[in-house]
């Protein structure tokens, strides 16, 4: 028999190992990183407390978060937008007014504010540059230019613009950037309220492609460094067109000054200078990450209208630079562009890339942002959206941009289950592109701006149109869910033999009678399935992804059977399910069919 001492033994180890499996769970718990990236499929996924996020955000105007009243003030209205994530500047001159003296009171209102109202925070570090320019650096920083040097042009004018070159100028920027980083981490560790930081704000050189400052003139004729060079030659498969191009026209050397491997040009001033800020940023990534493990990112002003580096802030994390960025930036898992242009659809395009997950930190803020956010989501496995300036949008139920974040977030757990599979595609129309045809499965697929059809006075009376965009989620074979605004789309069997038909009315009927305007040929037989629409319901998405019914369109909402659709203005889901049909034996052909 076991005698007392050795059963107390034995409950004491048990006692022991309960507590060092409880103490492992909750340091496993206090450390678990709350905000983290994740690959699904193709898609890689911003996962917040456990579950997929998508960003439905705003980005506060640049002088917005300066006060703590107006911090107050914003914020509630922000939670009325139906936002989901602020993105908020963290100044570095009112962070750090007096060198080594830091003041976190903004922080700390911005965390506290965006918990009340139920928001996620980026913060964006207005360190040593903002759009190009060293403005957010504080006063002692700017006025001591001597330990601060400032980047030159070719022409050896000092520019506002802190050179990335300097070992001093680093050390401010890290040492502000990493004591709030602790402070952030400190009070915010737990809670998880923070799930990003973007670094610097649109870094790049403007006047001249590079800094001309003798440390950097001495690197640009140094050799490139030994890693960039290898990261070329192993990863040429994947390289970005232009920097293969650009490699390649001096003959794809192994090694070399700059201007020896990439050719004299202000091409290569870019690539140099894309090399040091991205190594810049390195390091303060990699302080970011020892202090608080969440996404970091950078954001970058577009090189638009043709301009040529110099012309635009040059060397940022652009998308024709990315090979630079990844290697000399390992630590940085996006570069993001900022949309102030005409062609969102292209420009986006360039920045989702097999090694680069789409975000958009500034968006115009326009009554489009809201059907845009659904064709980045379907179209492009997006993190999420930002549109600038937020604070001066609308806060009514009925505007775009809150009724298209309202549907979103309810759409989300679908989005989320279905990114990376190759099961959406995003749709986004205006008056020049107004169709798109998706084959899929046996089904041909029409989509088109809502204005299309014959029945709106505002797609022909002179207005412009508003753009109508969604998501077309394949849910299995003749299921889909459509979702979005302004938009139309017919389904038919890809095989079916086209004959053609009449224009029709807004009835459905023959728009006129007789010959009319379109080609009716009674000559051509009809082969094959047909595909009918067998119900259109507008549904509800639950948080588990789960449909709930609201009601059936058809009728008039889906002209007879003909369509499914939704109102430019109005921002719906609906679950749409089709069926086939075809001649059978009841029907006596004329002639053979097959
Ligand atoms: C892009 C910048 O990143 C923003 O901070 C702001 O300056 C906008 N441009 C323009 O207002």
């Amino acid at each position: 028999m076991e005698n007392i001492s050795n059963q107390y033994q034995r409950q004491t180890m048990k006692n022991w190992i309960l507590i060092l499996v409880l103490s492992v769970m909750t340091v496993g718990y206090v450390n678990a990183q709350k905000s983290t990236l994740q690959k699904q499929g193709t898609a890689t996924q911003l996962v917040v407390d456990g579950k997929p996020f998508l960003i439905l955000g705003g980005e506060l105007g640049n002088s917005s978060a300066a006060c703590t009243e107006d911090i107050e003030r914003i914020f509630p209205k922000l939670q009325r937008m139906g936002l989901n994530t602020v993105l908020v500047p963290a100044y570095w001159d009112l962070i750090e007014p007096r060198e080594g003296q830091f003041d976190f009171t903004l922080t700390d209102k911005v965390i506290r504010q965006a918990r009340q109202n139920d928001l996620k925070v980026i913060f964006l570090w207005f360190g040593a540059w903002k759009n190009s320019m060293s403005c957010y650096a504080p006063l002692w920083f700017k006025e001591n230019y001597k330990k601060y040097p400032r980047a030159y042009t070719q022409k050896g004018k000092p520019l506002e613009i802190a050179s990335a070159f300097s070992k001093n100028v680093f050390q401010a920027d890290n040492c502000a950037f990493s004591q709030w980083m602790e402070h952030v981490a400190a009070i915010d560790k737990e809670a998880g309220t923070v799930i990003m930081i973007q670094i610097e704000n649109e870094i790049g050189m403007l006047e001249d492609a590079r800094d001309y400052s003798k440390e950097a003139n001495a690197l640009f004729n140094a050799p490139v460094p030994a890693e960039l060079m290898s990261y070329l030659q192993k990863n040429k498969k994947t390289l970005h067109p232009q920097m293969l191009e650009k490699w390649e026209s001096q003959g794809s050397k192994k090694q070399g000054t700059w201007q020896e491997v990439f050719g004299a040009d202000i091409y290569t001033d870019e690539l140099f200078m894309a090399w040091h800020y991205a190594r810049y940023v390195e390091r303060m990534a990699q302080s970011a990450r020892s202090i608080y493990n969440i996404p970091l990112y950078v954001n970058a002003a577009m090189n638009s209208r043709n301009r040529k580096p110099g012309e635009y802030p040059s060397a940022g994390p652009l998308a024709h630079l990315i090979d630079i960025w990844h290697c000399g930036a390992p630590n940085i898992d996006l570069l993001a562009p900022d949309l102030y242009d005409n062609g969102f659809t292209d420009w986006v395009a360039k920045y989702k890339l097999h090694n680069n997950p789409l975000f958009i930190p500034e968006i115009k803020l326009t009554d489009n942002n809201g059907v845009r956010a659904f064709y980045i989501f379907g179209e492009h496995d997006a993190i999420g959206i930002s549109p600038f300036s937020i604070e001066g949008g609308s806060d009514s139920p009925n505007s775009p941009l809150v009724k298209s974040y309202r549907t979103l977030k309810e759409f989300m757990p679908l989005l989320a289950k279905y990114q990376g599979k190759g099961a959406m595609k995003g749709l986004l129309f205006d008056q020049e592109n107004k169709e798109r045809i998706i084959y899929q499965d046996d089904l041909k697929i029409t989509c088109r701006h809502f204005f299309t059809l014959p029945w709106d006075a505002r797609a022909t009376d002179g207005s412009v149109w508003p753009e109508g965009g969604g998501v077309l989620l394949r849910l299995a074979p003749n299921e889909y869910i459509v979702a979005g605004s302004g938009i139309v789309i017919e389904f038919e069997k890809a095989t079916e033999n086209q004959v053609k038909v009449r224009a029709l009315g807004e009835d459905g009927f023959a728009q006129a009678g007789g010959k009319g305007d379109g080609v009716i040929s009674d000559k051509v037989m009809w082969k094959g399935a047909r595909c009918g629409i067998g119900s259109v319901d507008e549904v509800k998405v639950n948080k588990d992804g789960t449909l709930s019914y609201i009601r059936r369109l058809n009728g008039d909402q889906d002209h007879q059977g003909r369509h499914v659709r939704i109102s430019v203005g109005d921002f719906q889901i609906l679950h749409v399910k089709l069926y086939e049909y075809k001649y059978c034996l009841l029907y006596t052909s004329p002639s053979p069919r097959d």
